[in-house]
């Protein structure tokens, strides 16, 4: 058997397709355009080329993008105070201040300053806390996107047994939250978890966000369950000597044998978390305006 391959790729192209028809209708209804602001914190390489896609995504989706660049050593108050300019501007719907920051800032306590109605990271304790008991709110676009890539592949989740491999704040967690809003059987299973590959085998989906490479074996995985890797590991090319190659936190071949679909990396949830932070920007924009959100955000 071989499992099929889930395209997050082709999937987050079809979400921004509905994040620009979105971004449509407010413009026709309303006559908005919603502004994403985007800080990025020194020179490091892959900051940049993260940044320079969602400036582009978000521009190729109707929607404004404003960059705020500062210098690596900028002060920390300085850098909160630009996030306060951002809060206090009404033209600014989203805030993304690209992580990790420079050695020397403390990012808890500029994510802190974010307004949680323009938190379209979804990384601040209102939003963190608004997504534990329920309440509308923005939520972390990783994990968003790996619940879409799920219900895409297996439909309804209710009653399903999700496995979330796992615990970090940025991933595991809301994962576990987000799964539960849709009704599965969540287990966060973790560094301590015993009878780690038994667990995971008791999976209908298996979410894997340890940061390990290929540490997910084929006999770890239940047979025809949907396996979502979140990992992205950057090692040693096994064939070509001097090169580096990305691999997920799964075993991709000993997977594709037995599960029923897996995202590949790259191309699997990767592209998924700038597509919900785009509709995140829209989804912002209503909730503060007041307006619904258009149905075809929804999922
Ligand atoms: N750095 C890498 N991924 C992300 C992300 O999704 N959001 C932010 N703010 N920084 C990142």
């Amino acid at each position: 058997m071989t499992a099929a391959i889930i395209d997050g790729k082709a999937f987050a192209s079809g979400l921004r397709g509905h994040v620009a028809q979105a971004v449509s209708e407010l413009n026709s209804s309303f006559d908005y355009q919603p502004t994403l602001a985007v800080v990025l914190v020194g020179d490091d390489p892959a900051s940049h080329v993260y940044v320079r896609n969602k400036i582009k995504f978000t521009r190729e989706t109707g929607m404004q993008s404003v960059e705020h660049r500062c210098d690596a050593n900028i002060a920390q108050g300085d850098l909160e105070m630009l996030v306060g300019t951002l809060n206090a501007d009404p033209n600014v719907d989203g805030i993304l201040v690209q992580l990790p920051l420079p050695e020397g800032l403390d990012s808890d306590r500029v994510i802190a300053k974010i307004n949680p109605d323009k938190d379209v990271d979804g990384l601040t304790e209102v939003s963190a806390g608004r997504l534990s008991l329920g309440k509308t709110g923005l939520r972390p676009c990783t994990p968003t996107g790996c619940v879409m890539l799920a219900k895409d592949a297996l439909g309804n989740l209710s009653g399903k047994h999700c496995v979330v491999l796992g615990r970090s704040i940025l991933v595991g967690k809301p994962a576990a939250l987000l799964f539960l809003e849709q009704n599965c059987t969540v287990t966060i299973a973790h560094s301590r978890t015993q009878d780690l590959p038994e667990v995971c085998r008791s999976a209908d989906i298996l979410v894997a966000a340890v940061g390990r490479p290929d540490m997910v074996k084929g006999d770890w995985i239940k047979p025809g369950a949907c396996v979502i890797d979140v990992g992205i590991n950057r090692i040693a090319h096994p064939e070509k000597p001097g090169k580096m190659k990305l691999t997920g936190d799964v075993d991709y071949k000993g997977a594709m044998a037995v599960a029923g679909g897996v995202t590949p990396v790259p191309g699997g949830v990767g592209p998924m978390t700038i597509a919900c932070l785009l509709r995140n920007t829209v989804i912002a924009a209503c909730h503060r305006r007041g307006w619904d959100v258009p149905d075809c955000l929804s999922f």
